[in-house]
């Protein structure tokens, strides 16, 4: 998750280990660095914290290398286990990689690879990279052309830095939808997956585009097309923020940046997963499961809103009925677990104490457990029979944001898979909703600043407003109580989510001009009865803001309108607008976004 490589004039392992523990508020479960000395490429690395590579390192005489590369993991394949850490080496050690992203064609290389007698010491996706590598290597070519040929033949996403025996005291570096950043100095370059790594050293960088490779040495640098090795002229900029705020991306706050972040989250969590042509959504990781008759989905918070929101789907288009609870509830109610069923836990950290609990009660009764989680070898992860891993990356903010982003993705394939197999979604459809699916991303990309504009003005304009209504039907009511959760834990204004149609049942009661009301109101088969809905809060002088789309002849106090995606897909362009509008409160009132008061991150209490 953290990249750093150096070349220069000073002993690099402790550039290296600086920039890493400058890139630790990422989040990381191992670290590793590699280096050539004495013509031989050294490699070292540990799980857990850094401090435990510093201990390995002891003693040793590291201080004559003066180029290297060092990485902090955040595992996406394997366990965060030693041998999973990067850097990874081929067999012969002649080069080591380290590598942020995900190689979607991995298993397909690797057998490739076996089937010419290499042999592989982790479970990672990266090593497949050190080995092809070292195999155009072993052709007699150079470093540079031979790292072109791999890029070719690998699918995925990458920001990768390789060090290497052919060419000792050079990095070579290539990016691909992944951060990598060339740092200039005097006498000495970076590169990095993040500013801060190198910040104290020099403010001049160079920002590596996607299918850019890089040369550096300790008084050059030379960018080319990864694919043709033609010289491509770059800009240095100057950065003139500080490292917090570098830290940050550039963001105030890192749920904002997260926030931002979401276009790559959807990107990510559908990398290896879509195969358009056939209209499926591909979860190896299920195939040992029958085909549940009943899902229960147990989780807590945000994830529980998710799981909410995915229940829509899953009984829509596959057919297979499903129950959505609280963990906390789930694991003391003494629930009816039939052969057949099947358990989903959803958690982001992967370590919340009632999730686990649900987990452990419905496995003794002998329900089987699928796991969706972010975290890779969490607990959530090690205790369920199977682990869909949402790939979001590491979620700094208490408040989660990209994780449920992420969380929605993995459903949405989770019920494309089971309406395949269940035949109740025709291939048309799901073609249809993967397609549209993949467009997501860039629709977002484009949609986000105009979204926080918006949210901005809408946060002053109710800034005094105590207490807020959220109203949403269908799979916008598990949205509109997710919106209600975001106000409330980061501005501390009270909200309540109500379903729509419920209102007049009791809420409806406290509806006057100082009590908004914040609608989700996407342009589908409900519209019409959302409307309705609206019209009696506006009866009762209440103030609303809708979030709708183009199109709707809405007449409320504030209109907001967000693009239309296909089907409830539209969801994940109503999300990023609910937890802007809580950013934008929150961040207006001065309360601290981050760290909210009395939260935590990850409840490993009952
Ligand atoms: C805490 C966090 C929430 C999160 C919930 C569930 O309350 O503050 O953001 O949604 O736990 O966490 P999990 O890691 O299981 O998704």
């Amino acid at each position: 998750c953290g990249i750093i490589g150096y070349c220069g004039h000073r002993p690099a392992v402790p550039v290296i280990l600086e920039g890493l523990r400058r890139l630790e508020y990422r989040g990381y479960d191992s670290a590793g660095v590699a280096f050539v000395q004495q013509d031989a490429l050294h490699v070292e690395r540990a799980a857990g914290k850094l401090c435990n590579l510093e201990k390995r390192l002891e003693g040793q005489n590291v201080f004559q290398a003066t180029s290297g590369i060092g990485h902090t993991r955040w595992a996406t394949h394997g366990l965060p286990i030693e041998k999973n850490a990067h850097p990874h080496t081929d067999t012969a050690r002649r080069l080591a990689v380290i590598h942020n992203g995900i190689i979607e064609n991995f298993q397909e290389l690797k057998n490739g690879l076996q089937a010419c007698g290499c042999v592989f010491a982790s479970d990672t996706d990266t090593e497949v990279l050190a080995h092809l590598l070292a195999s155009f290597l072993d052709q007699g070519l150079p470093v540079a052309k031979a790292l072109s040929l791999t890029l070719c033949r690998v699918e995925g996403t990458y920001a990768l830095v390789v060090v290497s025996l052919d060419e000792p005291g050079v990095l070579y570096a290539a990016r691909k939808s992944s951060p990598l950043v060339l740092g200039v100095g005097v006498g000495e370059n970076f590169l990095a997956s993040d500013i801060p790594a190198f910040l104290t050293y020099t403010r001049d960088v160079v920002f590596l585009e996607d299918g850019e490779m890089v040369r550096i040495d300790a008084s050059s640098f030379a960018v080319m097309d990864a694919a043709t090795l033609a010289p491509i002229t770059k800009d240095v900029k100057r950065i003139t923020w500080d490292v917090a705020a570098a830290q940050k991306g550039g963001y105030k706050h890192f749920m904002l940046k997260e926030i931002f972040e979401q276009p790559k989250v959807i990107a990510d969590c559908l990398a290896g997963r879509v195969d358009l042509a056939a209209g499926r959504a591909l979860l190896p990781e299920l195939a040992s499961l029958p085909t549940p008759e009943r899902l229960f989905i147990v989780a807590c918070g945000t994830s529980f809103h998710a799981g909410l929101w995915g229940m829509y789907l899953l009984e829509q288009w596959a057919g297979v009925p499903t129950r959505v609870e609280i963990a906390s509830e789930f694991r003391y109610r003494d629930p009816i677990l039939l052969p057949g069923d099947v358990v989903v836990a959803i958690s982001q950290s992967g370590e919340t104490a009632d999730t686990l609990a649900g987990i452990r009660l419905a496995r003794e009764r002998g329900a089987k457990v699928i796991g969706l989680c972010n975290v890779v070898g969490s607990s959530v992860a090690r205790e369920s029979d199977v682990v869909v891993y949402t790939q979001a990356g590491p979620e700094i903010s208490v408040a989660s944001t990209k994780a449920m982003c992420s969380q929605l993705t993995a459903l949405t394939l989770l019920a494309l898979s089971l309406g395949e197999i269940t035949g109740r979604m025709s291939r048309q459809a799901r073609v249809d909703c993967l397609a549209n699916l993949e467009k997501l991303p860039s629709v977002l990309e484009a949609e986000l600043p105009r979204m926080r504009e918006r949210a901005a003005v809408l946060a002053k304009t109710f800034s005094e407003s105590s207490s807020f209504l959220y109203l949403g039907r269908g799979p916008y009511y598990p949205l509109a109580l997710e919106g209600a959760l975001k106000l409330k834990e980061i501005s501390y204004i009270h909200a309540e989510g109500y379903a729509a149609g419920e209102m007049k049942h009791g809420p409806i009661a406290l509806i006057d001009p100082r009590f908004p009301t914040f609608a989700l109101a996407p342009v589908d088969e409900l519209f019409p009865k959302v409307k309705s809905n609206l019209e009696e809060v506006q009866a009762r002088g209440g103030k609303i803001i809708a979030l709708t789309n183009p199109g709707s002849d809405l007449r409320v106090d504030h209109v907001w309108e967000i693009p239309k995606a296909w089907g409830p897909l539209t969801t994940f362009l109503m999300l990023p607008a609910l937890q802007m509008f809580a950013y934008e409160m929150a961040d207006y009132l001065g309360k601290d976004v981050d760290q909210p008061r009395n939260l935590a991150k990850s409840v490993t209490v009952e």
